[in-house]
């Protein structure tokens, strides 16, 4: 496909656009505010994060994105093992505490253990735990990619982030 080459070749060839740009546009896009929970032995953690996505039925699997740079990343690589707390409209000040690496993550917030041990926040519009599959580094993050292994969801609306800042979503009537 000598005319289809052609093109890859030309695309592979642009520049790419700058930070600002990049982040210009993804400022537009609104996404579920949630907290990614890790424990390695006596340590557990917990970091607010929206890079968090479906990739299948069956096997069940979500991704998450994380800065090579965070305490999470090095915990959830040693460990293999995660959980995502979809944070429900009511707790921002929970995502506030987990977007400020904590002294004691953990310390004034409820959970319980999960099926691996790792924290489960209370209150929370979903939570899914998982063991890490797969892992793959892009430039300053890495992907995991979780099977789910425990799920609870609720019908508490979730917390959403838009533009730099925590939005609420409401329901439509038809
Ligand atoms: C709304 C919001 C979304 C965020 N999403 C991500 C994310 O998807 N991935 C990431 O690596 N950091 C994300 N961050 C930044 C982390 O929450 C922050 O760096 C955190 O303190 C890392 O904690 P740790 O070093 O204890 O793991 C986000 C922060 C905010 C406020």
């Amino acid at each position: 496909m000598p005319v289809l080459n052609e093109y890859a070749s030309l695309a592979r060839s642009l520049v790419s656009i700058d930070a600002a740009q990049f982040k210009a546009a993804m400022r537009c896009m609104a996404s579920t505010v949630t907290v990614i929970t890790s424990r390695e032995g006596s340590v557990s953690n917990g970091m607010t994060a929206t890079a968090v996505c479906s990739v299948s039925a069956a096997p069940p699997c979500i991704l998450v994105v994380i800065n090579q740079a965070n305490k999470s990343h090095s915990l959830i690589e040693r460990s293999g093992i995660f959980a995502v707390n979809v944070l429900s409209a009511d707790q921002i000040a929970i995502a506030q505490h987990f977007a400020l690496k904590p002294d004691d993550p953990l310390g004034r917030v409820d959970y319980r253990s999960g099926l691996t041990g790792v924290p489960m926040i209370e209150g929370c519009a979903a939570q899914l735990e998982c063991v890490v599959e797969a892992q793959t580094k892009s430039g300053t993050h890495s992907v995991f990619i979780g099977r789910v292994v425990f799920v609870q969801e609720t019908d508490r609306l979730p917390l959403i982030y838009r533009g730099g800042e925590f939005v609420e979503l409401s329901r439509k009537s038809d």
